[in-house]
């Protein structure tokens, strides 16, 4: 039975697929995004099923990526921000190693702010992801076996202090 390295969850913004990418390189293992998969099964961008067939779709479709995910892939995986809002997840999550990327409204939005592909929070960006930020905390709280703060600090630094906790994670194990 596989299961991944790591997986990474936290808020849109919190550098999932950044730190994903950088800390599968450096342990030498594939990376994984469900929001990719789910974009490769659909053959369109998450935005479009958004507005195609709205969020409850988009998150049958995530929940079926997940699922296979979890049980295929062995290096580093990024679950799209959502996910855990799905409790047969949080409950899937359970003895995984599961790491969430915190980050706070100011450095949210302004990595946010980066791309135009974040189809949850168009209508009112700021108070849309101050309230998500608000009501998924303890989602990603419930699931996490560790929590690293990406607030003020590079991707790079990040990633060391998430290959820390998953040393530590192995090692009170
Ligand atoms: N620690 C950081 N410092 C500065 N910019 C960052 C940091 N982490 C990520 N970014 C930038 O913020 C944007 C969002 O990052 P990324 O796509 O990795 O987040 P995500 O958690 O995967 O989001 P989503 O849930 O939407 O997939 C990108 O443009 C990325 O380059
Ligand atoms: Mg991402």
């Amino acid at each position: 039975v596989t299961s991944p390295i790591c997986v990474l969850v936290g808020p849109p913004g919190s550098g999932k697929t950044t730190v994903g990418e950088l800390l599968a390189e450096r342990l030498g293992v594939a990376f994984r995004d469900t929001d990719r998969d789910v974009e490769a099964a659909q053959g369109r961008p998450v935005a479009d099923i958004f507005v195609d067939e709205g969020e409850e779709a988009f998150r049958r479709y995530e929940r079926a990526a997940v699922v296979r995910a979890l049980a295929e892939h062995d290096g580093v995986l990024a679950l799209g921000g959502g996910a855990v809002l799905d409790p047969a997840t949080r409950a899937d999550l359970a003895g995984h190693r599961v790491v969430f990327l915190s980050v706070g409204l100011a450095d949210a939005s302004k990595r946010v702010g980066l791309a135009r592909d974040r189809p949850v929070l168009m209508a009112n960006p700021r108070a849309l992801l101050s309230s998500l930020l608000e009501a998924r905390r303890p989602l990603y709280d419930e699931v996490a076996s560790a929590t690293v703060a990406t607030e003020g600090r590079d991707p790079a630094d990040i990633t060391d202090e998430v290959a820390r906790a998953l040393s530590a994670l192995a090692e009170s194990r």
